[in-house]
């Protein structure tokens, strides 16, 4: 009997013993082109099934792995409970069908139907996981190693989720045999020809009418988006790239939500608002979108904290409940979200603020395909190494609170 199958037909075998052998598999980043092949004219059903019965307990299984690091007291918050029982339970059904034979048609479409309620199972890890940051944060306070930890655990958790969730989007999309009418063209979730500056206008029409916008915006105010474009190569041309339109969506709706946020709270009497301008520039390495509003900005000395999970506050149940319609709903992790959707095909999302004026932030994207691949985590010496760093005195001095030692010499702590 094979290892996976004595495994699954004895319970008594605990599943920690899956969670160690798929992680010592790394993950395998795959390119646009990649994604693009598998959903091609001569897509092959057979082929992705193969290459995701493995791939994905490998994905699960490495970032499993991770979550061990995480405190004790964040581990047990029924929260943590919740979510690392979806994740065991996902692995287990995806590794049950290791041993399947690949040309039987049944499993293929049961495979599907799998991916499907993974998907489905794991639609609320994002909040659930804030909740239980929230909850730990709240009973046991945070200290700078707990806060580091945490930051680096989720960025990889959530990219790992981005990730896995593209996968089995593109499966179940390119091979459930029906084709998505409204975009023939489009391969799964990709845009083979993704015309950035419609994405833009549409999301700002949508952010306009949508409640969200509303609770900021008094009727008898309203105010603009100016977008601009330029291309190095072809100007007048539109700007296309291959990608993903949910995900720059997402980007540019949160952006815009934070935008004009700033800008209604600024201008609090003002009856026409500065509006939000958006550049789109494509070069030859960069497909580059500026989003800059007159919202009064942020001091440099926050910057780095609104990327921060620790930092977020308590989602309320309503925005729980509302978290699968709305991209984001109050979580504080619109920025860092957003950035690691731009990270995840090897993009960045950046903000430039000047305190009193107003605040820039910048998409970047490749603009060529061939450079779009997947960043992924991926669980090793390295990571580990990273969740056992103590807390140890900063290499730069830290200036005096007390003038009473102005002039003495400080002991160096050994
Ligand atoms: N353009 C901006 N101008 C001024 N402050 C900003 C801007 N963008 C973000 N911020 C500040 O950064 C914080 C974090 O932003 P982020 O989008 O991550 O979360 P949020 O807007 O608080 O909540 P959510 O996006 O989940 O609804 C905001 O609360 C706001 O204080
Ligand atoms: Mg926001």
């Amino acid at each position: 009997m094979k290892l996976t199958q004595f495994l699954l037909k004895n319970s008594s075998i605990p599943k920690q013993a899956l969670v160690d052998r798929f992680s010592k598999f790394s993950p395998s980043p795959l390119s646009m082109k990649q994604f693009i092949d598998f959903g091609s004219a001569n897509a092959c059903e057979k082929t992705s099934f193969v290459f995701l019965r493995q791939e994905l307990p490998v994905r699960l299984a490495n970032i499993m792995k991770e979550i061990d690091f995480l405190p004790d007291k964040l581990l047990s918050t029924p929260s943590l409970q919740l979510l690392q029982s979806w994740y065991a339970t996902s692995l287990m059904e995806l590794v049950g069908f290791l041993e399947n034979d690949p040309d039987d048609k049944t499993i293929l479409k049961k495979f599907t139907e799998t991916l499907v309620n993974v998907r489905n199972r794991h639609n609320n890890v994002v909040p659930t996981m804030a909740q239980g940051v929230v909850e730990y944060k709240e009973a046991f306070g945070s200290d700078p190693v707990t806060n580091q930890n945490v930051q680096y655990f989720l960025d990889r958790f959530y990219m790992s989720r981005i990730s896995t969730r593209m996968l089995m989007n593109q499966h179940s999309l390119i091979f459930d045999g029906s084709a998505n009418p409204a975009h023939p063209k489009h391969i799964g979730t990709i845009d083979p020809d993704c015309d950035v500056t419609e994405v833009v206008k549409e999301t700002d029409e949508w952010e306009k009418s949508s409640r969200l916008c509303m609770l900021y915006i008094c009727s008898h105010v309203w105010f603009g988006v100016i977008l601009s474009c330029s291309s190095a190569k072809a100007p007048d041309q539109p700007l296309r790239i291959v990608y993903v339109p949910s995900h720059l969506y997402h980007m540019l709706f949160e952006l815009f939500k934070n935008a004009m946020r700033a800008t209604v709270e600024t201008h609090e009497m003002a009856l026409h608002l500065p509006p939000v301008k958006v550049r789109v520039s494509l070069g030859s390495e960069d497909l580059t979108i500026k989003i800059s509003d007159r919202g009064g900005g942020v001091p440099l000395r926050k910057i780095e904290r609104l990327f921060s999970y620790m930092y977020s506050t308590a989602p309320s149940p309503v925005d729980i409940d509302n978290s699968r319609n709305a991209p984001l709903a109050g979580f504080g992790y619109g920025l860092p979200i957003s950035r690691l959707y731009a990270k995840y095909f090897q993009g960045d999302l950046q903000l430039y603020s000047m305190e009193g004026y107003g605040t820039s932030a910048v998409i970047y994207l490749k603009a060529l395909s061939s450079d779009s691949v997947e960043r992924l985590p991926v669980y090793n010496q390295s990571a580990i190494r990273h969740y056992q760093t103590s807390n140890e005195a900063d290499d730069w001095c830290m200036p005096s609170k007390d003038p009473k030692k102005l002039g003495k010499h400080e002991r160096r702590s050994q």
